[in-house]
């Protein structure tokens, strides 16, 4: 290995630069051999940081007028402290869970994030009497049922027979709602879930406007391929882009979305710990 440096942009990890391009199974196999010779058996990675670029790239040309927030869950660390360590301001955070520990939920105020999500009326409550002053983006569940890893079993209320109810006594109770949000599922693979979900959304916010609600947030969530395994980005940007044409041509909204494995898929070419590694043919 030639050039070793710290990055901040790895949290502190060391990361090597390799002075010309090797193919990632030859190359983990490299480091694997000077390991061994080390007397180490950590497991370690092989990335190739460009493909990160050439996907964010990707991203500004099919979708500009969507914010990518990037969704930290992917990692593994704790999730809020790790992001503000890092310099994140906490407007650009959203707390994405849609129910908090009463302790999680006072840990976001006093970091000041502001931006979270509810789909129950236990959380709108919670939220009433420890941090009234949340900006509070109402999940629902829409779903792409071909979608490789389903979310909406487990978060978002439904659009229809729940979230009119919940943003009734968002209202009741004093509390601000800004938006919506949704994740149609990971790997998505029917792109029309998300004109589904700005379909329902559009509804919403002329609810919400009669409740004196100035909802202008879409977060769309995941779902996003990160590789081309899948349907393409090109094709889910292509949907997005045409709901967002035909719900809110006439309106100003701030879009954005939560990619995940769109961000990371890309980035690991091996993930090997040593001893399975070094059981591979030759
Ligand atoms: C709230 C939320 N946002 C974003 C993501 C990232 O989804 P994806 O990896 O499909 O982009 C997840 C994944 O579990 C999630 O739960």
């Amino acid at each position: 290995m030639t050039v070793t440096i710290q990055k901040e942009l790895l949290n502190g990890s060391k990361v090597t630069i390799l002075p010309k391009k090797e193919q990632s199974l030859t190359l983990a196999r490299r480091v694997a051999a000077e390991k061994k010779a080390e007397g180490c058996d950590e497991a370690f990675y092989v990335a190739n940081l460009d493909n990160i670029i050439d996907r964010f790239n990707l991203w500004k040309k099919e979708l500009p007028m969507f914010e990518p927030f990037y969704a930290v869950k992917c990692n593994p660390d704790p999730e809020i402290d790790l992001v503000t360590k890092m310099g994140v301001r906490p407007e650009k955070v959203i707390y994405a869970h849609p129910c908090k520990s009463t302790n999680f939920l006072l840990h976001a105020k006093k970091l000041e994030i502001s931006l979270m999500t509810f789909d129950n009326a236990e959380e709108l409550e919670k939220i009433a009497e420890h941090y009234e002053k949340a900006e509070l983006i109402i999940r629902i569940g829409v779903a792409d049922l071909t979608a490789n890893c389903q979310l909406s079993v487990k978060f978002g209320c439904d659009p229809e027979l729940e979230a009119p109810d919940l943003l009734r006594r968002a209202a009741e109770l004093g509390l601000n709602v800004a938006g919506v949000s949704f994740h149609v599922g990971s790997g998505c693979n029917d792109p029309t879930a998300f004109r589904t979900a700005l379909k329902h959304t559009k509804r919403l916010f002329g609810l919400g406007a009669s409740l004196g609600f100035n909802m202008k947030m879409i977060d769309v969530g995941g779902g996003f391929p990160g590789s081309d395994h899948h349907l393409s980005f090109e094709k889910i940007a292509e949907v997005l882009r045409n709901g967002v044409e035909e719900y809110f041509g006439d309106s100003q909204v701030r879009l954005i979305a939560e990619p995940g494995r769109e961000s990371l898929c890309c980035l690991s070419a091996a993930t090997p710990s040593l001893h399975p590694f070094s059981a591979l043919p030759t």
